[in-house]
């Protein structure tokens, strides 16, 4: 990793926060965009001997998205890699599920995709790069309550097959993480009795930690993915296979 600079989207916690630190423990210079402060994350990221730089930005909406994508290629010099992971859930039952409930959704897992690939593309079409966009077992499988989630994940996958084969041969490779059940604080909500089921329903009988996570996106990143593009990789325990 060393000399690259990896963007990560939704860096300042949860499973971005771990991708962050992972890829910077190997070397990788790193520029977290996020809506919440991301800061700490840049402080103990820079302790590792790397650049970063934290950049609040709201990925659903593309002329911010574009603005912070340009400064990074300034401020950095180059751009190799861009993990697309910011996310959100409103979990309900499509008979609550209010219209905003899908929009937000849509907007923010889905849309910020596109926001993000588009404009960091443009500076990868110089020089090769590699995407992983971060989607979930949800988006494999379908989820009582995640319509919208479900939908926005799986508007992912068809999302990264297609630039996959759109920039294959500029040496771009696009690919997709589909996590299972990972403890953060998007799953904290998650009630005991879920958790126990889901639990017992892993043939691997843990719950994924955010490094479970990182661990593949630096594969996919680094060139021990070479020659993967347009693939899902399911980090889930074996909860489906
Ligand atoms: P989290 O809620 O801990 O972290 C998500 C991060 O995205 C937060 O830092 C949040 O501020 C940021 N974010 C949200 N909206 C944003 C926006 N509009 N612009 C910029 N940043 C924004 O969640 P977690 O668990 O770390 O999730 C990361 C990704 O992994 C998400 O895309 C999620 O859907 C996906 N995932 C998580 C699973 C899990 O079990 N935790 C399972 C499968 C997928």
């Amino acid at each position: 990793m060393k000399d690259t600079v990896t963007i990560v989207t939704g860096g300042a916690r949860g499973i971005g926060e771990a991708i962050a630190k992972f890829l910077a423990e190997k070397g990788g210079n790193i520029a977290i965009f996020d809506i919440i402060d991301g800061y700490d994350v840049v402080e103990a990221i820079k302790q590792k001997g790397v650049e970063a730089k934290f950049y609040k930005v709201d990925v659903s909406e593309y002329k911010v998205v574009e603005g912070a994508v340009d400064d990074v290629v300034k401020t950095f010099g180059r751009l190799n890699n861009l993990v697309n992971n910011a996310g959100i859930t409103t979990d309900k039952l499509l008979i609550r599920m209010k219209e905003e409930d899908w929009d937000r959704v849509i907007k923010v897992n889905l849309k910020s995709v596109f926001n993000c690939t588009k404009a960091a593309i443009r500076h990868m079409l110089k020089t090769g790069g590699s995407i992983v966009n971060i989607s979930s077992i949800a988006g494999v499988m379908g989820n009582i309550g995640q319509a919208n989630y479900a939908a926005s994940k799986a508007g992912i996958i068809g999302f990264t097959k297609s630039i996959a084969r759109e920039y294959g041969e500029r040496g771009i490779r696009v690919n997709a993480v589909a996590p299972g059940f990972i403890k953060t604080q998007m799953t904290d909500t998650i009630d005991e009795k879920t958790k126990e089921e889901m639990f017992r329903a892993i043939p691997l009988k843990r719950l994924g930690e955010p490094m479970d996570v990182a661990h593949v996106v630096y594969f996919l990143v680094s060139e021990y993915g070479s020659y993967i593009t347009g693939e899902v990789i399911n980090v889930n325990g074996g909860l489906y296979m």
